[in-house]
């Protein structure tokens, strides 16, 4: 069952049905100022940090699930009645809805009684705001007199403080209204130099902007007494409960269409220039007022929407491919790649399973979503490799998340998992990789920003990949810390206290149990580390990096094959975990997956053989789950993957996220065909058809899909913000598709099914265009190539001499 479809010349999804089995969202913003909203026009605004800088309000598990966001209410001042365009609040059976999300952008329009309402959303570039643009129709055969009311909710800047402190912030509200315009300035009299404001384009026959007064007591949303009147009491908050209401009343002639336009911002004034006049307590808005006024007018705003759709057409042009799959062209010409850009701005901070107060910048996560995006905003990649690495400690080891608003590492979500260095390595390789900048390694950057303390980016790298040579375990393998990739194998934790955090409760000094996943990840990281010191000139260093990795894949092959599998770790006690020796967990995905697309056991026969037991051990129709047998019971020596029941999240749920290893994995023994299959069975799109089962959005990944052991198998949980994003592009892209960044030019590299004749495809790599087509004349991978029509041994297309702006692949598959 569908509830929308797939526009995928406008690169929209459409949705047609308000009652989506969840909320269907997308992001506005793509710089500083950010907003998520439904396909109900549920959601909230913040600037740049969803924490710290919250501007409305939303809150969270609520019943019905999404509720609180930027509401309009219609109200026919002839018969009284109202209702909302966007469906929710009011839940009023519209005539005609449908959602569109695009591309930084999301049109709510719906028809009711005759009146036509459509909401485009956005946040135009370079701007802290956000433009409602709504068209009102009227499609009835006599003159209709309507009123217009605009709702949110502010939240008092930092939202968690908001959603608890209530003693305090029922006392601390404040605004200003003035020439129809409201502004939030809850605490700027005293140390906040922000404020927000609410505009309208159409003169306002009143206002609200204490909750209270809008919706009377004992409403909801669903019925504000206000727009039940049909007139607003013109209320100014003090204390309590902010919001922000116009009310327009607008006359329309039989057929006549009328745009009001909404806008929201975000404004700061500099310390000395806070009040107008100085010695008063008024904010000094005259900045604001000029941005307000541009934006209000309908020509500005369409103006800018118009950028935006061309800022999307430009980052999304950068890699467009044309295969015999559906599927896979809507991902990686749309979708994925919009999602990647999500997750590079986001993180895990704030979707609508991450409520924006808990997790900040992942050191781990945001390096890993490098490899989904660099090429779209390679500018903001070395920015946001110098933030990381700035957090990087003099150990080599990470914080494991920073606050985006102060950039400083925090270990509030607990410290020690020590696969985060690594993730640095293929960070900035990736990087590199793309964009041939080898400056960036010279750049100074601190170690856990100390002014000082100032070393070349390079030296970060280096001290990342010892700081694993330095935490090595009784059988020779990394030591797992808090945890490595796997948030919840916390194998020194022994927690036994309800509440007790498994991310920062250590009940164990950490000096036997091991990872093999991390012993994975130092090879691949290793490997990118010689590479890197190799075109830097630095032949010995990379030797010596190659013979350390070399000791570890032979330490892999020697504690780390389990006959038929690679093993996952090994417990406090020494004992093997992901092994037949094991009663539950005897085999998990991660090693797997990492192991082959690090090319350990690629001559020997060991990763042909790992990927034969992921296939029949623990591939199901909706994807791979991450181990098998489910845990049944809690382990107090693996922590918090035995404490979700079977088929969820990591206790043998299908962990989207490893599944592109596997993938990778097979594109590397060249199997490309289990490959796809692979590619396929998690893809959102393919899954569209089963909406009412998989429930999540269909056009972006999810964390994870439940696992065979559960009993909603199939349904999906954690959409949006997810390092699947990343890894699924980067396989797809350049492992199945094989159109693979190196240091010295683009490598072709094909590992496609064997029923595909081909592909095309168009690639801006280091600002010259590729365009690519690649033809299969054998079963096989073998590639031969032609470029701009004379053949050139080996798969990697040199890099034009300057100058030449475009170059035609040729690739043959034999
Ligand atoms: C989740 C993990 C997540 C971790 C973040 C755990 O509860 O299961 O997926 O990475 O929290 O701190
Ligand atoms: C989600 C976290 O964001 C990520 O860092 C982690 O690797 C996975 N969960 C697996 O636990």
């Amino acid at each position: 069952m569908k509830y929308g479809y797939f526009d995928d010349q406008n690169r929209e999804y459409v949705i047609t049905q308000p009652n989506t089995p969840l909320p269907w969202i997308n992001y506005l913003g793509c710089e500083a100022y950010f907003g998520l909203i439904s396909n109900t026009a549920g959601g909230y605004s913040f600037y740049r940090d969803a924490r710290l800088r919250r501007i409305t309000r939303y809150r969270y598990n609520n019943a019905p699930f999404d509720l609180g966001g930027r509401y309009i209410y219609l109200r026919d001042d002839t018969s009284g009645e109202f209702w909302s365009p966007s469906w929710q609040p009011t839940q009023h059976k519209l005539e005609q809805y449908s959602c569109r999300h695009g591309m930084g952008y999301t049109t709510i329009g719906s028809k009711y009684s005759g009146i036509e309402a459509c909401a485009r959303y956005f946040v135009p570039l370079g701007e802290n705001l956000e433009i409602w643009q709504l068209t009102v129709t009227n499609d009835r055969p006599q003159a209709a007199e309507l009123s217009i009311f605009s709702s949110i909710e502010f939240c008092l800047w930092d939202a968690q403080d908001d959603s608890a402190n209530f003693q305090r912030n029922f006392s601390i509200g404040q605004v200003e209204i003035e020439d129809g315009v409201i502004y939030h300035k809850t605490e700027y009299r005293e140390r906040r130099d922000h404020f927000a404001f609410f505009a309208c384009s159409e003169k306002i026959a009143g206002y609200d902007t204490q909750r209270d007064a809008f919706l009377g007591p004992y409403r909801g949303w669903d019925n504000p007494a206000a727009v039940e009147r049909g007139l607003c009491s013109n209320s100014v908050a003090h204390g309590w409960a902010p919001v922000g209401s116009h009310h327009v009343k607008l006359s329309f002639k039989p057929g006549e269409s009328r745009q009001v336009i909404f806008v929201l911002g975000y404004q700061e004034n500099p310390r000395d220039q806070k009040f107008d006049p100085p010695d008063s307590q008024i904010i000094n808005k005259k900045t604001a007022k000029t941005v307000i006024a541009k934006y209000l007018a309908a020509g500005n705003a369409d103006a800018a929407f118009e950028k935006l759709r061309v800022y999307w057409s430009e980052l999304l042009g950068l890699c467009q491919v044309d295969t015999p799959d559906v599927h896979t062209n809507r991902m990686v010409n749309i979708w994925n790649a919009y999602q990647c850009m999500a997750t590079f701005n986001m993180s895990r901070s704030a979707s609508f399973y991450e409520s924006g107060i808990g997790r900040g910048l992942g050191f781990r996560d945001s390096n890993q979503d490098l490899l989904g995006f660099v090429h779209m905003v390679p500018g903001r990649a070395r920015e946001r490799i110098l933030d990381l690495s700035a957090t990087q400690l003099p150990t080599g080891g990470a914080y494991h998340q920073y606050q985006p608003l102060t950039k400083r590492g925090n270990d509030d979500v607990g410290s020690g998992f020590n696969d985060d260095p690594h993730w640095l390595i293929i960070g900035v390789g990736a990087y590199l990789k793309e964009t041939g900048d080898w400056s960036i390694l010279d750049e100074p950057v601190p170690y856990d920003n100390a002014p000082g303390s100032e070393r070349p980016l390079y030296e970060h790298l280096q001290r990342s990949f010892r700081y694993t040579l330095e935490r090595l375990g009784p059988h020779g393998l990394p030591l797992i810390g808090r945890a490595d990739w796997n948030d919840c194998l916390n194998l020194n934790c022994f927690s036994d206290s309800p509440g007790q955090s498994f991310q920062t409760t250590t009940n164990k000094d950490g000096k036997v149990a091991e990872s093999v996943f991390i012993a994975g990840l130092f090879v691949l990281a290793g490997c990118e580390l010689a590479d890197i010191a190799r075109h830097r000139g630095l032949a010995a260093e990379a030797c010596s990096y190659l013979a350390e990795v070399a000791k570890m894949e032979a330490t892999i092959r020697q504690h780390g094959w389990d006959g038929e599998w690679f093993v996952r770790a090994y417990d406090d006690f020494g004992r093997k975990v992901g092994s037949k020796e094991n009663a539950e967990g005897k085999i998990f995905i991660e090693t797997q997956g990492f192991c082959t697309l690090a090319g350990v056991g690629l001559e020997d026969g060991l990763a042909v053989r790992a990927l034969e037991s992921t296939r029949q051990l623990l591939a199901t129709k909706h994807g791979i789950v991450l181990q098998q047998p489910a845990y049944s019971k809690y382990y107090i020596e693996l922590g918090e993957i035995s404490s979700y029941p079977p088929g969820y999240k990591e206790n043998a749920g299908i962990f989207c996220h490893n599944n592109p290893w596997v993938i990778i994995g097979e594109t590397r023994v060249g199997n490309g065909d289990a490959a796809h299959d692979f590619y396929t069975r998690i893809n959102p799109s393919a899954r569209e058809e089963i909406s009412d089962v998989h429930r999540c959005e269909p056009y972006v990944y999810s964390q994870m899909i439940a696992g065979r052991d559960a009993p909603t198998h199939g349904e999906a949980k954690n959409s949006w913000l997810t390092g699947t994003a990343a890894w699924n592009y980067y396989a797809i892209t350049q492992w199945i598709l094989g159109i693979r960044t190196s240091y010295d030019g683009l490598l072709i590299a094909p590992v496609i099914p064997k029923s595909w004749r081909g592909f095309k495809a168009t690639r801006k790599f280091r600002g010259v265009t590729y365009s690519i087509e690649v033809q299969r004349a054998g079963d096989g991978n073998q590639v031969s190539l032609e470029v701009n029509g004379a053949p050139i041994p080996g798969n990697l297309v040199p890099l034009p001499p300057p100058g030449n702006k475009t170059v035609a692949v040729k690739a043959t598959l034999r």
